[in-house]
């Protein structure tokens, strides 16, 4: 069985419906602070045979993670459950430190306990930080410019630093994921919503503008550059992670993304061609702490774990419209 940490989140619901689909028996852990129970009834609904349960705890409680472990059955980790928004890792690093970096150490330390041997981690480009060169591989510098990314190196280290206790680890660095379930069962539900993608299409149809943050970065038109990654491509890298790791692999890193970058105003017109009708924009000034250019090399995902993205930006974007149309 595979124990999924934060299973009723975005990415996290995402990975476990995938994984059952594939033939693993799944549990979720889940504080459900920011999980939700319809990614809950959705995977017991779907998978009632592969779904093992689900127990509601918070990673911070080492007691509450260490006992999920004793009289089960559970082969490996996929470890999702964090707090992932930069600015309020600014505003309060201390939720960050103590949450991502305290919480994945009783994980790891319980794993130990128990002789679980594998995790396959949600880790992101934001521990890069500002980039020296792009496209990014995974021996570029690693000097987060904010709290989130470092709660996320640091959990990355002591992963490595635990392979001294039997646990192998994938490092999945996401980029920036987005779309949703191509059957509308699951999508993205954060609040607040910060993300490019769900505020575009949440103002879709409301009157309300759009506020489009820098249009003065030196990029081919002023917006910033990002490599959005379809969450069903990210589910399907967490699989073959896991098998990587079955087989025998050895803890490594990979990045997760296109190799190909879309700026803000092309995310934006495919999200109005998507829609069909014109979006009001405003544009504003740049956003804090955005860097102009973030993409991914995706070599070594593809070369070592055999993964190849197959959404396009507008699949991504059309499973978010059709998600965002079901929930108004
Ligand atoms: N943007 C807007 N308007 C909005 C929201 C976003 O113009 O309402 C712009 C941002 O300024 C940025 C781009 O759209 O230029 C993408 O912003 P997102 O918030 O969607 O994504 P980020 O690139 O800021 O963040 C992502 C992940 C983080 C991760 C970060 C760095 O969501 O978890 O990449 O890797 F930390």
């Amino acid at each position: 069985m595979i124990l999924v940490t934060g299973g009723a989140g975005y990415i996290g619901s995402h990975c476990a419906l995938r994984l059952m689909e594939s033939g693993e028996d799944v549990m979720v852990f889940d504080s459900m602070e920011l999980g939700t129970r319809h990614a809950l009834d959705v995977l017991a609904r779907e998978f009632p045979d592969r779904f093992k349960g689900f127990v509601q705890g918070d990673l911070k409680d080492r007691g509450s993670i260490a006992s999920v472990f004793r009289g089960r059955d559970i082969e490996a980790v996929v470890h999702f459950a964090a707090y992932s928004q930069v600015a309020e890792s600014m505003r309060d690093p201390r939720r960050y430190y103590e949450n991502n970096v305290g919480g994945t150490m009783n994980l790891l330390g319980a794993m130990a306990d128990a002789g679980v041997g594998m995790i396959v981690f949600s880790s992101t480009a934001a521990t890069y930080g500002e980039p020296e060169y792009t496209p990014i591989d995974e021996v570029h510098p690693q000097h987060p410019i904010n709290p989130y990314g470092a709660t996320k190196l640091m959990a990355e280290r002591m992963m490595s630093d635990y392979g001294r206790y039997g646990i192998r680890s994938a490092r999945l660095r996401y980029f920036n994921v987005a779309g949703a379930d191509p059957e509308g069962r699951l999508g993205e539900c954060h609040d607040p919503e910060t993300h490019l993608i769900p505020n575009v299409l949440k103002t879709a149809g409301t009157g309300r503008e759009f506020s489009m943050f820098g249009t003065d970065y030196d990029t081919r038109d002023g917006t910033c550059v990002r490599d959005y990654i379809d969450v069903n491509d990210l589910a399907e890298a967490h699989l073959l992670a896991l098998r990587y790791l079955r087989e025998g692999g050895a803890s490594d890193c990979f990045n997760l993304g296109t190799n190909g970058g879309s700026t803000v105003r092309e995310v934006f017109g495919v999200c109005q061609k998507v829609v069909g009708e014109p979006i009001p924009v405003r544009e504003c000034p740049r956003r804090e702490g955005d860097p102009a250019v973030l993409v991914a090399d995706n070599r070594k995902a593809k070369s070592v774990l055999g993964w190849s993205p197959r959404s396009t930006l507008e699949d991504s974007v059309s499973r978010a419209w059709a998600w965002e149309r079901s929930r108004r």
